[in-house]
């Protein structure tokens, strides 16, 4: 969701913009654009479309400067148009201005503005910031840096802006609130971005801004960074641990194919040093520093989206198994809005891969103020909800590009299997025998992930007999009713067919009157304590001529010979079979969606940092 990229040093602004920009593709966005100050003039180009048809549009024209910010926009106010787009100038002509969020007050603003004579081109609400910021610095005779900084603290909502302004050609002032930013800091230069991703191959030294924050970035190569509260804060640089290979495609087509198949690894990544299956132990750091609090607890909440609420019903399903202790799972946007009952020794878990995620950000806001304890499971190092939590685990899935979620959610299953067992070991209610033997099993899950990788030309040859059903119906139950979900969300989000995940045993209330011979129906048929109840739901399908997509344990002769396709994974422990038993879902997806000639990576209207409410 919108992207952001600045930069002000001593080489061409204008291709480290449009290549950062390309970086921030995944996030989703329908509109680019950049501007760029030289000799005391503003050149901005703004596109509706990609950031190829950007680039396309500036040929021949001028982009030069060594100072600048680009944009791609996630449409919230006003459609994606052109003029739409960012950046947005003040009226002046002056100030020019990137955002990505939302301000809550922009039409009392614009009213108040409008009254005194400003004029908007476009409908949106970071039109209105930049004029706020313009009329705040006219009106106290204010420098930038604290114009700014008085206008954002009359502003309600969220947001990361760049700043540039033409009688300060030497300076770009970036500031965060509810979105990210990071400054990556050069050899006299600078880089300003909503990841870390335009900017790994020019320095891995960075700071990410916190909320409240702003950076005031100089040509010279000083910096400083302060609060809202114009409080000077010392500067935390940080090293980046992720490098270049990590988001590129790597000889894949496409980022979602290529993180299907680093799922072997990011799961060993996951593992690494919180497990030893030899002795029985496992040591997840924020378990072990919150244990008395986290034991004592009656009752543990799990709050997420998307993706990542599908792995926290898989949560409730561990939790409550193996340390029988109540767990409720439910969208952070249901539940920061419809006044939940948390309890002060509650724990809350909250589940995501970007860490950025505005309604999850701000269920853990609420959690807090109940004073529960909050336990965040993340994959990006250092986001905001990383931060915002009492305590947490890393996923270490590594960089997730594909707007579709693949190996986040393997990794979030891994912790959640981790978090479950650590408790139940703890608590006493399963034994160190049953524990060692489910570590050597998930040791050896990666292997068994790469066996149905193998699988993948088989699975291609299934999606193209489907590839063109307007509908799917997947089912589970069990720890596969999660993943049943999760695989008819994979569906839609990257090729558009109508697809839905249900409990097996609730097709007869409702979803069976939708079957005939054009519906393909997946069925999760690994569970082995349900086997007599999935044989008479594929039956009941097969009655009614749908067609069957079963996922069947190895050598399962008698559903195979049930199905009209079925596709194998080497048998596990019950608990661990998620982890395998999503693969083919999402191999089915990902054909599918390259046989429909839709756009794999970066879906219609889907953002992959959702940080807007
Ligand atoms: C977006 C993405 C999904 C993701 C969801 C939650 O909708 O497109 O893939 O599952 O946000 O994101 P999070 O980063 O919190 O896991």
């Amino acid at each position: 969701m919108c992207g952001i990229v600045g930069y002000i040093g001593t080489r061409d602004a204008y291709p480290i913009l449009m290549k950062g920009l390309a970086r921030l593709e995944y996030r989703g966005y329908d509109s680019a654009g950049v501007v760029l100050l030289s000799d005391h003039t503003f050149n901005l180009y703004k596109k509706a479309g990609k950031v190829s048809e950007l680039d396309a549009f500036t040929k021949g024209k001028n982009t030069s400067g060594t100072i600048g910010i680009g944009h791609t926009r996630w449409a919230t106010h006003g459609v994606p148009n052109d003029t739409n787009a960012h950046p947005h100038l003040s009226n002046s002509g002056k100030l020019a201005l990137i955002h990505n969020g939302i301000i809550e007050n922009y039409a009392t603003l614009k009213e108040q503005l409008t009254k005194k004579g400003y004029h908007f081109k476009s409908e949106t609400d970071t039109e209105v910031l930049v004029n706020f910021i313009e009329e705040v610095k006219i009106q106290g005779n204010l420098n930038l840096e604290d114009a700014i900084r008085t206008a954002l603290n009359e502003i309600i909502g969220a947001y990361a802006i760049v700043v540039m302004d033409i009688d300060n050609p030497d300076v770009l002032i970036a500031a965060r609130k509810g979105s990210p930013l990071v400054v990556g800091i050069g050899k006299n230069e600078f880089f300003v971005a909503s990841d870390a991703s335009p900017i790994i191959e020019y320095t891995k030294n960075v700071v990410y801004l916190d909320d409240k924050e702003y950076a005031v970035l100089h040509r010279n190569g000083d910096f400083t960074i302060h609060t809202l509260g114009n409080v000077q804060m010392t500067p935390f640089v940080q090293e980046l641990q992720m490098d270049l290979e990590a988001i590129e495609k790597g000889g894949f087509d496409h980022f979602m194919l290529k993180e299907i198949y680093e799922q072997p690894r990011a799961l060993v990544d996951s593992i690494r040093g919180r497990v030893n299956a030899e002795d029985g132990w496992i040591k997840l750091g924020g378990v072990e520093e919150y244990l008395n609090r986290i034991l004592k607890a009656n009752r543990y909440i799990i709050t997420a989206c998307g993706t990542s609420y599908h792995a926290g019903l898989l949560g409730e399903y561990l939790i409550e198994d193996l340390s029988r202790i109540p767990v409720e799972v439910e969208f952070a946007s249901e539940f920061r809005y419809r006044n939940p009952i948390i309890y002060n020794d509650d724990v809350v878990l909250a589940i995501s891969q970007s860490g950025e995620t505005a309604d999850t950000l701000a269920a853990i806001e609420i959690a807090k103020e109940r004073q529960a304890l909050v336990y965040g499971i993340c994959n990006v190092i250092g986001s905001s909800i990383a931060r915002a939590t009492h305590a947490g685990s890393y996923t270490h899935a590594g960089p997730e590009i594909g707007v579709a979620s693949t190996k986040a959610f393997s990794t979030q299953v891994v912790l959640l299997i981790l978090w479950a067992l650590q408790i139940a070991e703890k608590k006493g209610s399963i034994s160190t025998s049953y524990l060692r033997r489910i570590l050597f099993e998930l040791e050896s899950i990666p292997k068994k992930i790469e066996e149905i990788l193998k699988q993948n030309d088989a699975i291609r040859e299934i999606a193209y007999k489907f590839h063109n059903a307007e509908n799917f119906l997947y089912l589970g139950r069990g720890y596969n009713y999660p993943v049943a979900m999760e695989g008819a969300l994979k569906l839609k989000e990257i090729s558009y067919i109508h697809a839905e995940g249900y409990p097996a045993a609730e097709m007869k209330h409702g979803p069976i009157a939708l079957i005939d011979e054009q519906m393909p129906v997946v069925v999760l048929a690994t569970n082995e304590s349900a086997r007599e109840k999935i044989v008479s739901n594929i039956q009941e399908v097969k009655a009614r001529k749908g067609q069957i997509i079963a996922v069947i344990n190895e050598g399962d002769e008698e559903i195979r010979a049930m199905a009209d396709y079925a596709i194998e994974i080497p048998s596990t422990e019950e608990i661990l079979t998620p982890l395998l038993t999503v693969v083919p879902l999402q191999l089915l997806s990902y054909h599918i969606a390259v046989m429909r000639g839709a756009n794999v990576d970066q879906p219609r209207n889907l953002a992959k940092s959702v940080t807007v409410e």
